[in-house]
């Protein structure tokens, strides 16, 4: 093995340089690297991640931790974003991470970026709406990631379900050699699915937060009647918690185009409790669900 790395120890590569020497050391050795991106803040979702990540046969665990500029709007949480870096190592190391990469914003984007990824239609869409040029940003850091970490395989929570349908969309469009997979949403007892913000939430909003998950169960509960009776279910519960203010509910085809009239669609939702701005979403089967 190269001299900068020993297999079964966290590294923490805070350098730029480093990483990327340490990740064609690896490849140059025949290893393969199974990244998973994060912005820190670590919890049992990308624990998830970090399981499924390090379960691929004869892979090197790797994890960015890294709060990225460019996916945040002008008013949105980039400097109240958590940051505990001490604890989220800790994770990393529970989770048996062997590479964690933890550059400064420096050093990823000195003096620029000029040039970033165009997302397409589908990244001025659902969320893309309401964060212009997030998912620009989201694409640029990505790519990034991938030419200095050079994974074999890339991680990503179904929770961002538009974020990984356009990485898919970006692998397949610049031909990337990573291969992409999407882990199911970790979700609290009560249903909410796991996030970062969910830090953010009083007792009170988290209670009312449960209603993105419930309006995404009553919704496919009655997934055989239909596009219409699903959204209408979904809106019906929504609709009850006042303090939830809902942002969109739309049901989409599996790849974030138009719904099928049967089959394997997703609904997805995103609303705001208070300041806090979450999003839900889940597979239903048109025309053929539970009932
Ligand atoms: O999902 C996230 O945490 C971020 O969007 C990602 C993929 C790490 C890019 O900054």
């Amino acid at each position: 093995m190269t001299p900068r790395f020993t297999p079964g120890q966290l590294h923490v590569h805070s350098g730029l340089d480093d990483m990327v020497a340490t990740a064609r050391a690896l490849r140059a050795v025949g290893r393969k690297i199974a990244l998973v991106p994060t912005m820190g803040a670590l919890h049992d979702g990308h624990r998830q991640l970090m399981r499924t990540a390090r379960r691929l046969p004869g892979t090197v665990l790797a994890a960015s931790i890294f709060v990225n500029p460019l996916q945040f709007g002008p008013d949105e949480d980039y400097d109240r974003y958590p940051r505990p870096l001490e604890a989220d190592l800790k994770i990393c190391g529970e989770e048996r991470v062997e590479l964690a990469f933890t550059p400064s914003r420096e050093q990823m984007y000195p003096g620029g970026p000029e040039i970033m990824v165009d997302p397409g239609p589908l990244g001025g869409e659902l969320e893309g709406a309401s964060r212009p040029g997030h998912f620009a940003g989201v694409l640029t850091v990505v790519t990034k990631l991938f030419t200095i970490i050079q994974p074999h395989y890339a991680v990503f929570g179904e929770k961002d379900y538009q974020q990984l349908t356009l990485v898919r969309k970006l692998v397949r469009d610049l031909n990337l050699d990573v291969k992409v997979i999407g882990v199911p949403i970790v979700r609290d007892p009560d249903g909410l699915a796991r996030s970062s913000r969910n830090a953010y939430l009083s007792d009170e909003q988290r209670t009312a937060a449960i209603t993105l998950s419930a309006a995404l169960v009553a919704g496919a509960r009655v997934s055989a009647g239909g596009a219409a009776v699903v959204l209408e279910s979904a809106r019906a519960v929504l609709d009850k918690e006042p303090s939830v203010a809902v942002d969109y509910l739309e049901l989409r085809g599996a790849d974030l185009g138009p719904a099928p009239e049967h089959g394997e669609a997703r609904l997805l939702v995103a609303a705001r409790v208070g300041s806090t701005r979450l999003i839900d979403n889940s597979q239903v089967f048109l025309g053929q669900g539970e009932d």
